[in-house]
């Protein structure tokens, strides 16, 4: 049965992880997958994690099933940490919210959900998106379009060609919207353009989906969620994916959620069945650890406020990051202006180098980055940091 399989190519950002574990040159750097790493090139486990870690150690009394849905106050928190708690008070039973393993699990159960819902909808996904977004999706059978997002001759949001294309989607269609910290641009959205997009949802009465992975490393826990909220506040019904993984550090623990809101308080318990049976089919129940923690901190007054001083000191390490980078890129010999890099969000923006140059930089200066051109800002610290200018300066400049 399975003489005739043949390998398939390496994922494009996974597999530049194993590409760059092998590369044996001592002055390599990983630009490619989206994990803050600190001064040291290290992906510390946060204080206030560690501190929850060693409560649920001591207090833990049981290792039973959680269920399909996940934990309730684990659910009820993050509900609040994305809504704030007093819209998610006013949203009341016409919100539902299931934890699920990791945002990419969160993906995948709306969009079974949505495919449920109605098996002919199709999903609008920026151009570029994140190179996974199309797998975990389109795996639930869902279809395609797509609208333009970044102009990469101006390195900012081609937001007049956004809303053309979105004036053509219709009631059957979702429209996929990164929250905040765009992946792969980290070119976000204005106050302005999310109220304009808002009015363009009301008007053609398609559906919004956000994919919410970077709450707190953009601008701030409350400024990043602008988007959201409004939409939430204004839409009949909205569905929010969100991950705890970068700002709690918890990538390995596969903690997320899907946070959906209906137009009716029925149409809402009916549609928390249907988010449990797809958890249920796919993997019965979420895993604990990472929720645990998670409900942990959002619930303790003393373990949110030095997590948010942690997650605040990482935002502002990859903001003055931005700038370095940028100001430096500014003064080599790279006919090109980067300023650009300084006002993006969150972890990712594109170099502005071809596959040709992509590749050289691998090759030659085991610089890895994902084949748009997409840096992870995160990785760049004190010790790599002439080296990357110097190397990047050697290829762009030709
Ligand atoms: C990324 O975009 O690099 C991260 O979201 C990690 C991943 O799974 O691709």
């Amino acid at each position: 049965m399975f003489q005739s399989l043949t390998s398939l190519p390496p994922d494009p950002i996974l597999g530049l992880t194993a590409a760059f574990r092998q590369d044996t040159n001592p002055n390599k750097v990983d630009l490619g997958i989206g994990v803050y790493k600190d001064e040291k090139g290290n992906t510390p486990v946060m204080k206030a994690v560690k501190q929850a870690e060693e409560a649920i150690l001591d207090s833990q009394l049981t290792k039973a099933y959680l269920g399909p849905m996940g934990s309730p106050e684990f659910n009820n928190a993050v509900t609040n940490l994305i809504l704030g708690k007093d819209l998610a008070d006013n949203i009341g039973g016409r919100r539902v919210t299931i934890q699920t393993p990791g945002g990419c699990g969160g993906l995948r159960i709306a969009a079974e959900f949505i495919y449920t819902a109605n098996a002919n909808a199709t999903i609008w996904v920026s151009d570029p998106t994140w190179a996974n977004h199309k797998p975990l999706i389109g795996s639930a059978g869902l279809k395609f379009k797509s609208y333009p997002y970044y102009d990469y001759a101006t390195n900012s949001v081609n937001f007049e060609g956004m809303i053309e294309a979105l004036k053509n989607a219709s009631r059957d269609d979702v429209v996929l919207l990164h929250g905040c910290c765009h992946n792969p641009s980290g070119a976000d959205l204005s106050m302005e353009q999310w109220q304009v997009i808002k009015n363009t949802a009301l008007n053609q009465g398609f559906t919004v989906f956000v994919d919410l992975a970077y709450q707190g490393m953009g601008t701030g826990l409350n400024e990043d969620v602008y988007g959201v909220r409004l939409l939430a506040e204004s839409l009949p019904e909205l569905v929010v994916v969100s991950s705890c993984s970068k700002n709690f550090g918890l990538y390995r623990e596969r903690t997320g959620a899907v946070t959906l809101i209906c137009e009716s308080e029925k149409a809402c318990n009916a549609s928390s069945t249907l988010l449990a049976s797809a958890a249920r089919s796919n993997y019965s129940m979420p895993p604990d650890h990472g929720a645990a923690i998670v409900q942990l901190i959002l619930n303790s007054p003393e373990l949110y406020s030095i997590w948010e001083d942690e997650l605040t000191e990482v935002r502002n390490r990859i903001n003055s990051l931005r700038f370095k980078f940028a100001e430096k890129l500014n003064a080599s010999t790279i006919p090109k202006d980067f300023s650009f890099i300084k006002n993006e969000k969150g972890m990712f923006s594109f170099l502005g180098a071809n596959t040709n140059e992509i590749q050289e930089l691998i090759s030659n200066y085991g610089i890895y980055l994902v084949n748009s051109s997409r840096i992870n800002v995160a990785s760049i610290n004190d010790s790599n940091i002439d080296y990357l200018i110097e190397s990047i300066t050697e290829v762009l400049r030709k």
